[in-house]
Parts: C-alpha cells; structure tokens; sequence
C-alpha cells in the first residue's frame, strides 16, 4: 500500500534520508497526474491530486497566481533540505495533461469572480504526508502538543538555518502528521512551502535580521549558543559546490522564466552566502525580537 510506504518512511531519523523523500542521491520522481481530488488552501492555489504512482500530491502550477519561479524554489530548497537532513516531503515533477484541465473544470484559478484555468504541462508536487483517508495533517498544534513533537528542536533549529542561508521570505511552514485512528500518538513535522526562498521570483537575498521565525517561540527554547543550530550549520558550510549543482539540475527550464543561467548564477550566490550564516544567526539573536532568550 503506497500510504504503508510513505508512513513507514515518516519514521525515518531526521538526520538520515528524509521522511516521505527519494534519498539525497536519487533522481527526481516523474509523474502522470490521474485525477483531481481538492483545493488546497494558500495564495499560490494549489490542488491535491492523485498521481500513477498511487500516490497523492499537492501540485503548484506554473501559471499559479504567484510566480512560476516558485516551483523552482520549491525544488531547490526542497532537495537542500534533504540534502542536510531535514525532514520534507518527497517531490515530484508533475505532469498534468490536457484532459485534466478543460475550460470548465475544476482545476482553476479563482481572483475574485474571475477564473483562469490551470495550464497542462510539468508542475511542481510536494507528496501528501500520509493518506488522505487515514492520516491527520495539520499546518498548526497547540503549544502542548507542539512539544510532544519527535525531534522539535532539531528539525526547528535546521529550518532556522536553512531559511536564513535561502534568505525564505515567508514565514517557516511546518505540517504535522499522525495516523488518523492512533489518538494519544505523536506527530511527525514536515517542512514545507519554500515558494518565497530566494526571495520569490526575485532570485536576489534581501536579508533581514527579524524573518524566518516561527511563531510559536518555544521551539527556539533549547537554543544556548551557535553550537545548538549544528549539525545543521556545519553540513551547509561544509556542502560541495557539485552537491548544489545537482539540486538543480533537473529543474524544468520552465520553471526558471528566463534561462537556465540566472539559476545556476543563483547557486553560485548561495554558495558564497555560506560564510555569512553564522552571522546571520548572531543578526537574528541580536534582534529586536530576541527570539532566542537562553542564548549564553
Ligand atoms: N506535502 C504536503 N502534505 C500535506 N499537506 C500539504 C503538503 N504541502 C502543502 N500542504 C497543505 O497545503 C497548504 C498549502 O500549501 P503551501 O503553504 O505550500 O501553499 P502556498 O500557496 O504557498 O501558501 P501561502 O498562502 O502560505 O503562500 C498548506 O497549508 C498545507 O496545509
Ligand atoms: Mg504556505
């Protein structure tokens, strides 16, 4: 059962692959969309739908009501995530054919009164963390269920770094998940939503001291020092330039409105920005927002 698969990977350390993806090293699943299931919410108006893997997905399209680009920075940031250790779900190149989206049906964009149909072609999916029918998905919890989380702080104190080395200019989104029959279970998070790293479709790095924080502030509690955001720190200071590389390599064209250098020119910038993390970090505690208040 496809949704057996995806539970059991959910269980996975978040320091080895990441839960719900390929492995680091493996190619960028294809898949053939077959039917579409429900909106999601969001402003980019994605849609879940079932694909010929037998699995689900959360499908942004190219011409969502963001920017195409935003399927890029999903990708990118979605595979440095994994390529650290952080848990995202597993993405997919999706492609949708026409069949799927005649003038009338259901995958539209709606502004208002006004609808536009979504395009056929290859969009970007983030696979569902679980199965529709047996797994609670939820984009907020409760403080007191919020720290029942397995491995919280880790994979916070990883998100922090890695939205501060993409400079994510949305706030960090995390899903949490559990088997919808096993009340009293603890829920595994998932990172998700990296449309705006990169500074949306901008590819430019406008840092600032007080973003990619997340509201709910006791997941920076255990923070004591620059030493509590490793080993997060030290694997992106320490990833290769070809490792980045291959992020990327499989973005569609498509996806980059405007060639295919202006991305790879974004790889380079990032792999300068390594060297500045720390201080960013230091910027952030520094903040008015004093988001980390047992810093020693
Ligand atoms: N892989 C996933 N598994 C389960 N649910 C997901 C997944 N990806 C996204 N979602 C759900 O879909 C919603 C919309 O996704 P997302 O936040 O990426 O879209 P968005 O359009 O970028 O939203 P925003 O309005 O924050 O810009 C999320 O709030 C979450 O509930
Ligand atoms: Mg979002």
């Amino acid at each position: 059962m496809p949704g057996e698969r995806t539970f059991e990977s959910s269980r996975a350390p978040v320091t080895g692959a990441s839960p719900g993806c390929e492995s680091p090293g493996e190619g960028t699943r294809r898949v053939l969309a077959i039917e579409f299931v429900r909106r999601m919410r969001g402003a980019s108006q994605p849609f879940l739908m079932r694909c010929d893997d037998d699995f689900f997905y959360v499908v942004k399209f190219q011409n969502n009501p963001q920017h195409v680009r935003v399927l890029a920075n999903e990708m990118l940031a979605g595979r440095l995530a994994q390529r650290v250790g952080l848990p995202v779900p597993g993405c997919a190149i999706v492609e949708v054919g026409p069949e799927l989206t005649p003038a009338n049906g259901p995958l539209r964009f709606e502004f208002g009164t006004r609808t536009v149909p979504c395009e056929p072609g290859l969009h970007f999916g983030s696979r569902l963390a679980g199965l529709p029918s047996r797994s609670l998905i939820v984009d907020f919890l409760p403080d007191r269920l919020l720290r029942r989380v397995a491995n919280l702080a880790p994979i916070f104190l990883g998100a922090f770094v890695l939205d501060k080395w993409t400079c994510n200019c949305d706030g960090r989104q995390v899903i949490f998940q559990r088997d919808a029959d096993s009340e009293g279970s603890s829920y595994s998070a998932f990172l998700i939503d990296h449309g705006f790293c990169f500074n949306d479709g901008e590819w430019n790095f406008p840092d600032s001291p007080i973003r990619s924080l997340y509201p709910r502030r006791l997941v920076y509690e255990s923070v004591r020092g620059l030493r509590s955001f490793e080993p997060y720190l030290s694997r992106i200071e320490n990833l290769p330039p070809g490792e980045l590389e291959a992020c990327v390599r499989e973005i569609p064209s498509a996806w980059c409105n405007g060639g295919r250098d202006q991305l790879l020119r974004l790889v380079e910038r990032l792999y300068e920005r390594r060297r500045r993390l720390r201080q960013l970090i230091i910027d952030a505690k520094n903040s008015s927002l004093r988001p980390f208040p047992n810093w020693t």
